[in-house]
């Protein structure tokens, strides 16, 4: 089924080396992050789904944090699958997680991992690196629960950066085939209206690092 995927091997080949090196590196410019982790709030006992994973860093601290949530994952990049397997059974919550391989933009959450719907769903710094990545929004949404969240985090417009930095910056994440998406917070509004949600804008560290949080009534 997954067998024609092209991005799937350009993200393999991204992260065949840089994988083993990558939590400790990317921690000083993936920001936003734990915050996106502290504002899911999850119920109790409810269900988060990481929609491209990585090597698990997320799905180690969500557990951490929402000790009887149930935890899925889902990445188009065996190599990435590898670390996350093994950092979250290190962490000793491979009880209660599920990991995929599988491309988001078409993916169906109930075969794979054997659920339809999820109470928080969360991407990050994925979006900039999704093709398709409004139509990975605008599905997810239709697997939230009633009362579910989907929460993004990815660079945002870095508009407060000098100019030339700003500049060094995209030729440089485009290296690493990363585009921000400058209108991620317009497209979840519009996102947010179809479904009849509630959109949350949050800009951290002066626009480096944004947060859009989409909220299902209940
Ligand atoms: C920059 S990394 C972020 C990893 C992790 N979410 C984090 O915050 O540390 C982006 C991840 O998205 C995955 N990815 C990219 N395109 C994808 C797609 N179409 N479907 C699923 N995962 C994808 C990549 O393989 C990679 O693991």
């Amino acid at each position: 089924m997954f067998a024609k995927i092209e991005h799937g091997p350009l993200m393999d080949r991204v992260y065949r080396h840089q994988r083993h090196f990558y939590d400790a590196t990317r921690k000083y410019y993936l920001l936003g992050r734990d915050p996106m982790l502290a504002g899911l709030t999850p119920p109790t006992s409810g269900s988060i789904l990481e929609i491209g994973c990585g090597t698990g860093r997320n799905l180690v601290l969500a557990g951490r944090a929402y000790p009887k949530t149930s935890l899925y994952g889902i990445d188009i990049s065996n190599e990435m699958l590898a670390t996350a397997r093994k950092k979250i059974a290190a962490a000793g919550i491979g009880d209660r997680a599920t990991l995929a391989y599988a491309d988001a933009a078409k993916f169906e959450p109930e075969a794979i991992l054997g659920r339809r719907e999820f109470d928080r769903i969360f991407i990050s710094y994925a979006v900039s690196m999704i093709p398709q990545w409004q139509a990975v929004m605008r599905e997810a949404i239709n697997h939230l629960t009633p009362g579910g969240a989907l929460h993004v985090v990815d660079f945002g417009d870095l508009r407060d950066l000098p100019a030339f930095a700003r500049r060094g910056l995209y030729k440089w994440l485009e290296w690493y085939h990363v585009t921000p998406r400058n209108d991620l917070f317009d497209v979840a509004g519009e996102i947010a209206l179809a479904a009849n949600a509630q959109a949350e804008i949050h800009r951290l560290y002066r626009g480096f690092a944004w947060i859009s949080v989409i909220r299902r009534h209940a």
